[in-house]
């Protein structure tokens, strides 16, 4: 890595004096890898010290046709001398609304919103409001924003050190449904309206919704939780059961909406929810989200059907027309030919040669997720659910060498998040072969 730039390091400390704890919030490197972007285009990003890396962080999953992509800049363009926000019905947000109709197979009709965690809360809401009861069922590690429904159980144990809540294959946490919220300021009463299940575990899962079914409104779940597919049938079981007990489920498309096909999740594992949340790349790289589903729960929104469970729902910068162009032009682009076919393809091709390459140098790993989303976890254990990850975290090799590994695919030119490499369309030849020389480093690294 170059040395830092004076500018850099004046950034840096104005982020020390200004920002608790120097950070947004988001992903923040410390220490000689602080840094602060200067700017994007296609698959690199520069830091001010013109360090130049490939990113599968790409805006934590948004940009995968590319930052600064000339087609969606221009449109961007264009439609700021029509004016930027109006609060009134525009024609970019109705246009998109019939696109994403057409492409996710639940929706009837969208809602717009200008986050995930957004979108997470207006489905739980609106869910709640439609069954009258109060309860929703989470899973254990799933994440779904920063609400007070979302941030519970999502990281349960890891906050103590790991080793302290784990001995064996047993770890210190409540048995389920029992939440566990992960920041202070919740209301006891929120947290008691949350119940906890373990991801890809059909007979526990069914067993708590099944006890819990009168007070329980919804299931909300990522198709693949975090980078973790789901088993096979595990998602049809949960359609199965959810519909036995009248109750809605709703998929997190927040990350696999556009992603994992044009329909999303729904659409490649063939399982349809209720309502879904979606943002990120629908999101066009913008502040938008989306709620779409079923006809007869959206209804609930609409304000002229003199209904009394109609739900409130507005938003000053909800469906802005200029990230509808965004979203408008970047759906486009995902459907022309080849693309999602290109993507996976790349991904495909990064993963097989990382584990060829792991296995080479007798490592001990497993490459988990979907082509187009996927990192590796240093073990041999199964990893299907949260407590997986702990457990996995917690052995030797993955604990002494997952920070070690992130570093050294940083040092050389490779950005990328905690425990996951998102794959863009604007992936090339030139990004793999680098990827791979990188990862060959980071092999040595911690073979050593
Ligand atoms: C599955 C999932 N749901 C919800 C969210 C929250 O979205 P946002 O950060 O836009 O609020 C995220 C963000 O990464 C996510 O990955």
């Amino acid at each position: 890595m170059k040395e830092r730039s004076k500018h850099e390091q004046k950034l840096l400390d104005k982020a020390s004096k200004y920002l608790p704890g120097g950070s947004l919030g988001n992903l923040t490197f410390s220490g000689k890898h602080a840094m602060v972007i200067e700017r994007a285009k296609g698959s690199r990003v520069w830091d001010f010290s013109g360090n130049e890396y490939v990113d599968y962080l790409l805006g934590s999953g948004p940009m995968v046709l590319g930052h600064a992509n000339k087609r969606i800049n221009n449109a961007i363009a264009t439609y700021l001398d029509r004016g930027s926000s109006y609060f009134v019905e525009n024609e970019p947000a109705i246009l998109l609304a019939e696109e994403l109709c057409e492409a996710i197979p639940c929706a009837d009709k969208v809602r717009y919103a200008t986050s995930g965690t957004e979108a997470t809360f207006n489905c739980l809401r609106i869910a709640r409001a439609y069954k009258k009861r109060d309860k929703i069922l989470k899973f254990e590690g799933g994440y779904h924003g920063m609400h007070d429904y979302a941030v519970q159980s999502l990281y349960p144990g890891s906050r103590r050190t790991v080793a302290e809540s784990i001995s064996g294959n047993t770890v210190d946490l409540p048995d389920y449904p029992t939440p566990i919220p992960d920041v202070p300021g919740i209301p006891k009463e929120t947290t008691d309206s949350v119940l906890i299940a373990p991801f890809n575990d059909l007979e526990t899962t069914a067993e708590i919704i099944h006890k819990y079914r009168n007070e329980l409104a919804a299931v909300i779940v990522e198709p693949m939780q975090r980078i973790i597919p789901p088993k096979a049938g595990f998602l049809e079981g949960l359609r199965k059961i959810t519909e036995e007990n009248d109750i809605l489920l709703i998929f997190d498309e927040v990350v696999t909406g556009f992603r994992l096909a044009y329909g999303g999740a729904q659409e490649y594992y063939g399982v349809i929810p209720d309502l879904m949340a979606t943002a990120k790349i629908a999101g066009g790289g913008t502040p938008l989200s989306m709620i779409a589903g079923r006809e007869d729960i959206m209804d609930l929104y609409n304000a002229s059907s003199g209904e009394q469970d109609y739900v409130l729902q507005v938003g000053t910068f909800a469906a802005n027309p200029v990230s509808c162009v965004a979203a408008l032009e970047t759906i486009h682009q995902m459907r022309e030919p080849g693309v999602y076919e290109q993507m996976f393809a790349t991904g495909n091709r990064l993963r097989k040669t990382l584990a060829d390459l792991l296995s080479n140098a007798e490592i001990p790993h497993q490459i988990i997720g979907e082509d187009v989303l996927f990192d590796v976890f240093f073990t041999d254990r199964t990893i299907s659910n949260y407590r997986d990850t702990l457990f996995a975290a917690n052995e030797t090799f993955e604990k002494e060498n997952r920070s070690k590994w992130n570093t050294t695919l940083l040092e050389n030119g490779v950005l990328k998040g905690g425990n996951k490499m998102y794959i863009g369309y604007c992936h090339n030849q030139d990004d793999i072969e680098h990827t791979v020389q990188a990862f060959k480093k980071a092999i040595e690294v911690v073979s050593s």
